[in-house]
């Protein structure tokens, strides 16, 4: 997969400086297209300095590029924002979230949440899944659907449904985390080990075989200290070692699998899920929208060409460049700042594999809903997109931080949380607030900029020729 991102790239003639993603989830996405069932990665900052700008990958590889206007079937114009039905019609999320469930690698958490024998939770995903995630006696991580393989009910309980009411009601369920010895669903009582093996089933007819009623395991993969698991019901995952590949170098770069989580939030964001990854494809709204963020990283594409070189000889001074394109200093932090922290100044200790302040920021995707990291030298955050229905998004953000390193001494977890928190919130208003918009009758797609939306263009056009026709 890399080599057709590669190969992608050097198909494009698009020397625009202006057309600079810092968030290419594009790569990915078209990436997941391209060979139905891969996933894979893209990582912006990362790239050779001395290289031009990343351009929206070229959809050759997939669909034509979204630089001149053609009708897709059913009136939609490629370089046209997606069409309203597709952002909150039943039948057409369905089939989004099918897709999602057979072709890609989810992202789950950092393995850090279970660290013990029997430590668990449940991951739910979509309208109706549900996986139980956990640790087994030897320390494996292990990933069973949360559906009893009696009549199937949920064993362990769903996180925001409430518990049964009443002084007597006596049901006996399995919080949705926790530490266990065994598995019991609620209903019958039949009774699963830590590998998913049925180990009692009671007044079952003679010749019933435990053997063959374990829990039903999903394809898991353990990397660079974060679960991910895939749904499909097939015996054989889609590819995973090479479409990670760029991912495992990121993550050895900064030590993911070492970290502690330092924060966590989960937030619920009132919109569909190609929103979010819009809202994420494209820095167009950085400027206007996120002041906070552009005043750390050097990311507002909205300046004019005056803005921009002086832009530049700043960041050129204060990291001592020679480059004259300013986009050169692409993943750089603006000037006085040492990490993404309100204040520039450091919020926790260097992480271990980070030697000194390097004053960059790097940035990777495991491709479309499922995880997106940006890591500094002090922490890392990373986001956990998860469709849970048409109009639905769950979203946990995570803080990794040195594994040493103790709040109150050496961070204050809302210190470390500021810049994300602040940036992510408005996130979740802008998406909602355009989820809104797209909901009311007075939508029509949209023309999009060729110049610093052709990300999102991109993923019009493979949602459109890919997801949508499946
Ligand atoms: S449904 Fe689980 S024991 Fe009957
Ligand atoms: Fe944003």
């Amino acid at each position: 997969m890399h080599e057709l991102q590669r190969k992608s790239h050097g198909m494009t003639n698009n020397q625009d400086p202006n057309n600079v993603s810092r968030r290419a989830f594009t790569v990915s996405s078209v990436a997941a297209i391209t060979a139905p069932g891969l996933l894979g990665c893209s990582e912006a900052e990362s790239r050779d300095a001395a290289a031009p700008p990343e351009a929206a990958p070229s959809a050759a590889v997939t669909a034509p590029v979204a630089t001149s206007q053609t009708k897709a079937s059913g009136g939609w114009e490629e370089g046209t924002s997606i069409p309203a039905e597709y952002y909150f019609e039943p039948e057409h999320y369905r089939r989004d979230e099918r897709f999602m469930a057979d072709s890609l690698w989810l992202m789950v958490d950092h393995e850090s949440r279970i660290p013990k024998a029997g430590d668990y939770f449940t991951f739910e995903f979509g309208l109706g899944e549900s996986v139980i995630i956990l640790r087994d006696e030897k320390k494996v991580v292990r990933a069973f659907h949360n559906v009893c393989r009696h009549r199937g009910s949920r064993i362990c309980r769903n996180g925001a449904e409430p518990e049964p009411e009443g002084d007597q009601v006596t049901i006996l369920q399995l919080k949705s985390s926790g530490n266990t010895p065994l598995i019991r669903c609620p209903y019958h009582a039949w009774t699963y080990d830590l590998q998913g093996g049925l180990t009692k089933a009671s007044m079952m007819p003679k010749g019933f075989d435990l053997s063959k009623n374990g829990l039903l395991p999903c394809h898991l993969r353990v990397e660079g200290g974060h679960i991910f698991i895939n749904l499909s019901q097939g015996d054989t995952p889609p590819e995973f070692d090479a479409n990670f590949a760029p991912y495992k170098t990121f993550a050895t770069e900064y030590g993911l699998a070492d970290l502690q989580v330092g924060a966590r939030h989960a937030y619920t964001i009132k919109a569909n899920w190609k929103l979010l990854i819009e809202n994420f494809l494209e820095c167009y709204h950085c400027g206007p929208a996120h002041a906070t963020l552009v005043t750390t990283h050097n990311w507002d594409y909205g300046l004019t060409d005056d803005e921009k070189a002086y832009r530049h000889n700043e960041l050129k001074t204060w990291l001592g460049g020679q480059s004259k394109d300013w986009w050169s200093y692409e993943g750089k932090l603006n000037p006085g700042f040492v990490t993404g922290s309100l204040d520039g100044k450091p919020v926790a200790p260097l992480l271990p594999t980070r030697k000194e302040w390097s004053h960059k920021t790097t940035d990777m995707t495991t491709g479309l809903s499922t995880g997106y990291w940006q890591a500094y030298d002090d922490y890392v955050v990373v986001m956990r997109f998860t469709p849970r229905g048409p109009e639905l998004i769950d979203c946990d953000v995570l803080w990794l931080i040195h594994p040493d390193a103790v709040e109150g001494k050496d961070f204050e977890a809302a210190n470390l949380m500021a810049l994300w928190e602040t940036t992510f919130r408005e996130d979740i208003y802008l998406v909602e607030n355009q989820h809104r918009g797209v909901r009311s009758g007075g939508y029509r797609s949209g023309s999009l900029s060729t110049s610093v939306e052709s990300n999102v263009a991109d993923f019009g056009v493979w949602y459109m020729n890919t997801v949508a026709q499946a």
